[in-house]
């Protein structure tokens, strides 16, 4: 059998950096530090912190007052900001800048008047965060049959703003609909998703080409390694999520020439290789990575973390 790598894979320079700032906060400022939802979609990566003493709460007030608190990369809104300084946490963000970027975005069309229509999943955590830092009537879209049923009067000044980790064709399509229907609207390019989700689609395009199955290394809540799987579908390619080698199902590769294996960008290459390992079992494997982009992208951490130690691996 023959393993072929998407380039690029796996983590995000957003990832990285939200890992980071929790390890540097563990170090500089001893255990416990809470983190306000999963850090980033993936169990590994979370019990991986958990272990070195991050505590994962689901809302503020299971933090106690003036507790060091990380926000994920996902993005928080603006009353969960407001519960952080009325009980004076010590609050480390680590919201992907590129989220901060969106929630600018609808800031920026809120002031000038338009109903900003946030295309994305109901329920995803960078939703909430996004819809609740914009002042103003923010309306959830989800795909292009709910921007044909939006109600609202076609000469309405809106404007949307997308989730960062949607299929960028999926988000174009919906961008369509509303444009036709709204032609005032004004929006950022579908470029702007944010590049990891771009880059980790055009790849998994390019590796279906070449490959009879398709395995997404991620978790089943992230997005973005959802996008993937949808992708390699979309494609006429068998494609399954999987969080790591022990849910290798023998049946999707058993007559298999050529498999192709991506990761989300939450998934750490440890979990790819725990996946490459679950297939050696199953028989001989020759693995070589697809041609593709190196990303050279890094996110600075927040400047009371960028002295501290470099965070044990
Ligand atoms: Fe940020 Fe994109 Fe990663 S929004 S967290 S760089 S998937």
């Amino acid at each position: 059998m023959r393993v072929l790598l998407a380039q690029p894979r796996g983590f995000c320079a957003g990832v990285v950096r939200a890992i980071e700032i929790v390890e540097r906060s563990l170090q500089k400022y001893g255990a416990p530090v809470y983190v306000r939802h999963e850090i980033v979609h993936n169990k590994a990566v979370v019990d991986g912190l958990r272990a070195k003493g991050a505590v994962f709460v689901d809302e503020l007030d299971a933090v106690p007052a003036g507790a060091v608190t990380v926000f994920s990369a996902h993005g928080v809104a603006r009353l969960v900001e407001a519960d952080a300084t009325a009980r004076e946490l010590h609050v480390l963000n680590a919201t992907c800048p590129l989220v901060t970027k969106v929630h600018i975005q609808g800031r920026k069309y809120a002031a000038a008047g338009r109903v900003v229509v946030l295309i994305g999943h109901a329920g995803h955590a960078e939703v909430e965060g996004t819809m609740g830092q914009i002042d103003g009537r923010v309306v959830l879209v989800q795909n292009v049959q709910e921007a044909e049923q939006l109600d609202l009067p076609g000469n309405t000044p809106i404007a949307y703003v997308t989730q960062t980790t949607l299929s960028v064709d999926d988000t174009r399509d919906v961008i369509a609909v509303l444009q036709r229907r709204f032609p005032d609207i004004v929006g950022p390019d579908v470029r702007d998703i944010c590049y990891a989700t771009q880059n980790r689609q055009r790849a998994v395009r390019a590796l279906c080409k070449q490959v009879d199955v398709l395995l997404i290394v991620g978790a089943t809540n992230s997005s973005n390694s959802n996008r993937l799987r949808e992708i390699g579908t979309e494609s006429g390619i068998p494609s399954h999520l999987l969080a790591d080698g022990s849910e290798l199902n023998p049946a999707w590769v058993r007559d298999a020439g050529v498999v192709g294996i991506t990761a989300g960008a939450s998934a750490p290459e440890a979990m790819v290789e725990h996946v490459i390992a679950a297939l050696r079992k199953l028989g001989p494997v020759e693995v070589s990575s697809m041609d593709g982009l190196e990303e050279h992208i890094e996110f600075r951490l927040p400047s009371e973390l960028a002295g501290a130690p470099e965070a044990a691996s």
